[in-house]
C-alpha cells in the first residue's frame, strides 16, 4: 500500500498526473488468516538481520516504506530507475548516476554489440578533473582481461607508479640516458622481412612509407615550414633511395632522420634526378626550407634521442610499458612536443601486427602538447589512429578541450576538418568538468543535448572523478571510483601535498 506522506506530493500523486493508476490492495478474503498469509511473504530473518558476523546485523532496523505498483510503475521509481544500460562486461570504473548501477567499459565487447563502430576513447576536462586517474583505472582494471598497455608518451611521469606497481619498469627517455629510439623503425612489419612474399611486401612497405612521410611532414611543420606536395615527393624518394627500396629486389633497411637531412643537404646526382631536378643545386635550392627545419630538428630536439637506431625492445609479456618523457619537461614545449609526435609515430609501429584476440590499449595523455606543433601534428595523430588496427587495439586520446584539436587552422579549413573527422574516429568520449563556453564547444562538436551539456558544467564540476560518458549516442553521468589500494598509485596531487 502507498502510504501519503504529509508533506510533498506521494508517488500516488506522481503516477496520477501522467494518467496512471496504482493498484489498491486486494480485499482480504472472509475467513483468511492475515497472519498466516503474512507469515508465507515474510523472509525467515529478523527486521534487523541476525547478531553473526557476516549476516547483515544492523543497530536500527531499516527505514523501509512498502509500496504496492504494478510493473509499469516501478520501472520509474528510484532505486529502481532503469537506464538504457550497457552489459556489465569489462573493467567496472564506478558508479552510473542515473541508475546507481555499476558503470563497466568494455571498448572492444561495445564494438561487437554495435553499440560504438571503433573501440577508440577520447577524454576531455579541465585540469585536474581526473582525466588520467579514469584512465590509469581502467588500464589496471583492464588487466584483470589481459589487456596489454603501451603509454606513448607519458609527460608527466604520473603513469610510473603504476608500472612499478605491476612490476614493470618504465622506459625513460632523456639527455644524458642511453635510450635511443628511432621513430623511422620498420616495427614488427619488418620481421621476418626475407621469407615475405612481394605482394605482402609491397603492401607492408606501403604503411610503412606512409607512416615515415606523415611523420616527417609533422617534424618539419613544427619549424613553421608548409611541405608543399614537391618537397613531399622529394621526401618519399630520398626515403626510397635510403631504405633501398627503390632499388627493387624488395630490400627494405631502417633510416633514420639524420640520414634523411644528410640526403637533402649533400644530394648526389643520382638522387636529385629521382626527384625530378635537373642538377644538384635546384634540387637544394628547391628543398631548403624543408632541410633546414629538419636540420635544426636534428641538431635540437631529435638530439640524443630520436637520432640514431632505437636501443630498447618493448617486452610484450610485461601488462604495461611506458615511455617516460617527465626528463624532457624542463627543455621546453617543442622538444615535448616533437618527442610525443616521434613517440606516438613509433608506437604505432610497435602494435602493428598482433596476434588476434590479443586487446591493446595505446595511451596518448597530453595530447595538446602535440597538437600545438601545427597542422603536420594532426594528421600524424589522426592517421596513427586511422591506421591503427581495429582488432582488439584501444586508443585512447587525453585532450583538455575541443580547441586543442581545431586551433591549429583557421575555421572550416582543411585542418579543422580533420580534427573533427579525428573525433569521429573516437566513438566514446568522455567530459569531465569544463567551463560554460568550453561546455558550448564541446556540444558542438560531439553533438550533446542541453542536459548533458548543463552535467558537463554543473554536476561533473561539484566533484572530482566525475564525467558524462558518450558511449556511441548513449549518455551516461559516472562517477570513476578510487579503490584504497590504487588511490596512491594514481594521485597526482601526492608531489604538491608533499611540498
Ligand atoms: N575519481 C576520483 N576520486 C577521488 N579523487 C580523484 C578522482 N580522480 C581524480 N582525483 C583527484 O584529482 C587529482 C587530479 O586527477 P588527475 O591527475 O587524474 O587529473 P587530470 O584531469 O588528468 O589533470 P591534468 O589535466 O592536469 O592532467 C588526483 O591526484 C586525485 O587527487
Ligand atoms: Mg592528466
Amino acid at each position: 500500500m502507498f502510504r501519503r506522506k504529509t508533506k510533498g506530493r506521494s508517488v500516488l500523486d506522481l503516477v496520477s498526473d501522467f494518467g496512471g493508476q496504482l493498484p489498491t490492495a486486494a480485499p482480504i478474503k472472509h475467513g483468511t488468516d492475515r497472519r498466516a498469509e503474512a507469515a508465507l511473504i515474510r523472509a525467515d530473518t529478523p527486521r534487523r538481520g541476525r547478531s553473526l558476523p557476516g549476516h547483515g546485523w544492523s543497530p536500527m532496523a531499516a527505514p523501509l516504506a512498502v509500496y504496492r505498483a504494478s510493473t509499469a510503475e516501478v520501472g520509474g521509481v528510484f532505486p529502481l530507475l532503469a537506464s538504457n544500460g550497457l552489459p556489465p562486461t569489462g573493467a567496472l570504473m564506478g558508479y552510473d548516476s542515473l541508475s546507481a548501477g555499476g558503470f563497466y567499459v568494455d571498448p572492444v565487447g561495445w564494438v561487437l554489440s554495435q553499440t560504438v563502430t571503433n573501440p577508440n576513447l577520447i577524454f576531455f576536462g579541465k585540469p585536474g578533473q581526473g582525466k588520467s586517474t579514469t584512465v590509469k583505472a581502467f588500464l589496471l582494471r583492464m588487466m584483470l582481461f589481459s589487456a596489454r598497455t603501451l603509454i606513448a608518451g607519458d609527460v608527466k611521469g604520473e603513469y610510473e607508479s603504476l608500472c612499478r606497481a605491476v612490476g614493470s619498469e618504465p622506459i625513460a627517455l632523456g639527455l644524458g640516458l642511453p635510450v635511443r629510439i628511432n621513430p623511422l623503425d620498420l616495427g614488427p612489419l619488418g620481421t621476418g622481412w626475407d621469407r615475405l612474399s612481394t605482394i605482402e611486401r609491397e603492401s607492408r612497405a606501403a604503411l610503412i612509407f606512409a607512416r615515415w612521410v606523415v611523420l616527417l611532414k609533422a617534424l618539419v611543420g613544427a619549424r613553421d615550414v608548409i611541405v608543399s606536395p614537391s618537397d613531399e615527393s622529394a621526401l618519399t624518394t630520398v626515403l626510397g633511395e635510403l631504405s633501398g627500396w627503390s632499388r627493387g629486389g624488395g630490400m627494405l633497411r631502417t633510416v633514420t632522420i639524420p640520414q634523411v637531412h644528410d640526403a637533402l643537404a649533400r644530394p648526389t646526382l643520382e638522387l636529385a634526378r629521382a626527384c625530378r631536378y635537373p642538377d644538384i643545386q635546384s634540387m637544394i635550392d628547391a628543398t631548403r626550407q624543408v632541410t633546414d627545419a629538419l636540420g635544426g630538428l636534428v641538431r635540437g630536439a631529435l638530439s640524443g634521442l630520436f637520432d640514431a637506431e632505437t636501443t630498447v625492445r618493448l617486452d610484450w609479456s610485461s601488462p604495461i610499458q611506458s615511455l617516460s618523457l617527465r626528463r624532457l619537461d624542463e627543455l621546453g614545449d617543442e622538444v615535448v612536443g616533437v618527442a610525443l609526435a616521434c613517440v606516438n609515430s613509433w608506437s604505432r609501429a610497435m602494435t602493428d601486427l598482433r596476434r588476434p584476440g590479443e586487446i591493446t590499449i595505446v595511451v596518448r595523455d597530453e595530447v595538446w602538447r602535440q597538437m600545438r606543433l601545427g597542422v603536420g601534428a594532426v594528421q600524424s595523430l589522426d592517421a596513427d589512429l586511422r591506421l591503427s588496427r581495429n582488432d582488439g587495439e584501444i586508443q585512447i586520446v587525453v585532450a583538455h578541450k575541443p580547441s586543442d584539436l581545431l586551433s591549429v587552422g583557421d575555421a572550416g579549413s582543411q585542418e579543422v576538418s580533420i580534427a573533427k573527422d579525428m573525433m569521429a574516429l573516437c566513438d566514446t568520449k568522455v567530459m569531465f568538468a569544463q567551463d560554460p563556453t568550453i561546455a558550448d564547444e564541446l556540444r558542438d562538436l560531439v553533438g550533446l543535448s542541453d542536459l548533458a551539456r548543463d552535467w558537463v558544467c554543473g554536476w561533473a564540476r561539484q566533484r572530482t572523478g566525475r564525467a558524462v560518458w558518450m558511449v556511441g549516442d548513449r549518455v551516461f553521468k559516472v562517477t570513476t571510483v578510487r579503490t584504497p589500494v590504487e588511490a596512491p598509485l594514481f594521485d597526482t596531487n601526492a608531489a604538491l601535498m608533499a611540498e
